[in-house]
């Protein structure tokens, strides 16, 4: 049982030591003083907004070289990772060296990759500094780059030394990113936290005043599945619902040119999966309801229509979770409980799930 502790709360796992919460960074000190040399790579915003902020509560880092690289997506590349082996070459980092990922998910997931990659492995450190990487991508190991259009399809699972999870950063994060991470939080709640569904309550996310506890809580939840999961072979699917139709929705803005944010996909893929759920393993209708309400209370509906359907679905048979040509969902059993490996959903049934979402219908 999790109970929220004064902030911020430690947590060492015996792989990965996880400080969470507000004032985490000055509790952070005694993690940097064995390393002879540290390096830190962010994106140009966050050494805008974030580099300061951190230098300034942990002023003794012997940090020997930034190294920064284009804020986005597209700087998860091939081409950036090569970037960031140079730099840590150039710069002379060696196994006994450090790397702080200061930034969001980006940054967490290539740094994560080219720290492991490089000289058969680097030791590394993330600091999130969006809503999304605190709660999220920061925390698993998942480190990766996209290639060939394909997101995520090089990489490895390795931990972070420790995860430092500050919510100081967060007060210089535009609303999409906030609006963003809202998704993941939420989806933390709908598949295995039925008391952080109720601190969220029925209202808009920048009405939250507790964001302290709150991440605290989503955070710690996600810690809790991937240390009995690390690799996905069973519970930490759950983490995956939302993102099958989310995923396809997501890629088929990507190629319009339209991109929107993960967030975004990710809250209309958790609508469409809801109500599967209703037909698969018998959600009930009034708890469907009860999660679109709050989802449109944060996020607006796309606005693709019944002809990108096939486009959409076409999208979805290129997900990872396919075993033999089958769509292994991860839904609802009940707010607060999810299942994995739901197979055999019919493609009528994911195509009626878009149509549900697009025309706005209640659930019956
Ligand atoms: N490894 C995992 O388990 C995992 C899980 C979920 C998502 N991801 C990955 O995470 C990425 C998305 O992460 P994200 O949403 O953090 O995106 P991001 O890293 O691109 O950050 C979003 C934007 O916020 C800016 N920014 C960062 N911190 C800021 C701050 N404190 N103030 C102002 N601006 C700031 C960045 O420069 C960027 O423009 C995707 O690549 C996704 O695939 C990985």
């Amino acid at each position: 049982m999790f109970i929220i502790m004064n902030s911020p709360f430690i947590f060492d796992t015996k792989t990965v030591n996880y400080i969470i919460g507000d004032g985490a960074l000055q509790q952070a000190e005694k993690l940097f003083a064995q390393y002879s040399s540290v390096f830190i790579l962010m994106d140009e915003n966050v050494e805008k907004y974030c580099l300061d902020v951190l230098m300034n509560a942990l002023p003794d880092i012997k940090v020997r070289g930034y190294i920064k690289i284009p804020a986005g997506e597209s700087s998860k590349s091939i081409e950036h990772a090569i970037h960031i082996w140079e730099s840590l070459t150039n710069l002379g980092a060696s196994r006994d060296s450090l790397l702080i990922n200061l930034g969001g998910g980006v940054v967490s997931d290539i740094g994560g990759f080219c720290a492991s990659t490089f000289k058969r492995g680097l030791k590394f450190i993330n600091i999130p500094t969006t809503l999304l990487a605190q709660v999220d991508a920061s925390i698993g190991g998942k480190t990766g780059i996209d290639f060939l259009s394909y997101k995520n399809q090089v990489g490895l699972f390795v931990d972070p030394k420790a995860v430092i999870i500050d919510p100081v950063f967060l007060k210089t994060l535009e609303y999409k990113y906030w609006q963003s991470g809202f998704a993941e939080v939420t989806k933390h709640a709908l598949i295995m936290d039925k008391e952080l569904w109720k601190m969220l309550g029925n209202r808009r996310f920048t009405e939250i005043e507790e964001w302290n506890s709150i991440i605290q809580r989503s955070a710690k939840d996600k810690i809790d599945i991937v240390r009995y999961d690390k690799t996905e072979a069973g519970i930490r699917k759950i983490l995956n619902f939302g993102h099958t139709v989310g995923h396809a929705i997501e890629t088929f803005y990507l190629k319009s040119g339209n991109p929107i944010t993960h967030g975004q996909a990710v809250a209309a893929g958790i609508i469409c999966e809801t109500w599967i759920s209703s037909k698969m393993v018998e959600l009930e209708c009034e708890n469907v309801e009860e999660v679109i309400n709050r989802i449109d209370l944060n996020f607006d509906r796309l606005q693709f229509t019944e002809n990108d359907i096939s486009e959409l679905m076409k999208e979805m048979r290129q997900d990872k979770k396919i075993v033999d040509g089958d769509i292994k969902f991860s839904l609802l059993r009940k707010l607060g409980k999810a299942v994995h490996d739901i197979g055999n959903v019919d493609s009528e049934l994911i195509r009626d799930s878009l149509l549900f979402y697009i025309n706005n219908k209640k659930c019956n």
